[in-house]
């Protein structure tokens, strides 16, 4: 996985479940090729499998759980490796946890060497995450999800504030457009998590597309 990062997140849309991850995840494969560019899906637990047999781009679970035996529902960490991911997000806005639960989930992935990408609501909270130094940090502010008004335009303040941490910082909410990935980067991102403007669009492959061109675009400018 070379930097930047393109994580497309799948959610738990109709459009991003069972064939149709399998769909996304290979639209995502054939740009991730054209543009040689990393684009990681991140899909639901119960599509690890199906679509990690399917693409040879790394696919990365949505949350993990440590805790192995008497819990009904948890998302086991060895589970979720033997179904193909390699690597997960963990305490997402639309699932998030405790931060003694994410400091276990953490360690437990590092002694595997299995990457987590911690997210934040605010520097603040990403400042925490980074002192737990997980594979990176993304900061989403969570009244720009979903809303298409991105957060390297709304509040490009909250990334400004966090990409001096010690580890990589990912930002996502709203983002849309190619320019809205770029000034992601110029900001000082080390890549984007997007998922409804992908997802939903009438254009999946078209927009994933249009969106890896403010990543290779970018990279090509600041490789001169
Ligand atoms: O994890 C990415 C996600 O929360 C951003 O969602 O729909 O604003 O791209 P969206």
């Amino acid at each position: 996985m070379k930097l930047p990062l393109f994580l497309v997140n799948f959610k738990a849309y109709p459009q991003a479940t069972g064939k149709n991850a399998v769909l996304l995840a290979k639209k995502c494969q054939r740009v991730a090729k054209k543009l040689n560019i990393s684009i990681i899906p991140c899909v639901q637990a119960a599509d690890i499998s199906l679509v990690a047999h399917k693409v040879s781009i790394p696919v990365f679970a949505q949350h993990v759980d440590t805790a192995p035996g008497a819990h009904t529902g948890n998302i086991v960490l060895t589970s979720v490796i033997s179904a193909g991911a390699k690597g997960t997000l963990l305490n997402h806005a639309e699932r998030t946890l405790s931060f003694s639960t994410i400091k276990q989930t953490v360690a437990e992935c590092k002694k595997i060497r299995f990457p987590v990408v911690v997210c934040a609501s605010t520097p603040k909270e990403a400042k925490r995450m980074a002192s737990l130094k997980p594979f990176a940090v993304a900061i989403e502010p969570p009244e720009l999800i979903g809303t298409g008004i991105s957060v390297s335009r709304a509040n490009p303040g909250i990334i400004k504030k966090s990409v001096a941490l010690k580890v990589p910082v990912l930002c996502g909410a709203g983002i849309s457009s190619k320019e809205d990935v770029a000034k992601a980067l110029e900001l000082g991102a080390k890549g984007v998590l997007v998922a409804s403007a992908v997802v939903l669009s009438g254009h999946q492959e078209k927009t994933i597309y249009l969106l890896g061109l403010g990543i290779k675009n970018y990279s090509c400018l600041t490789s001169i």
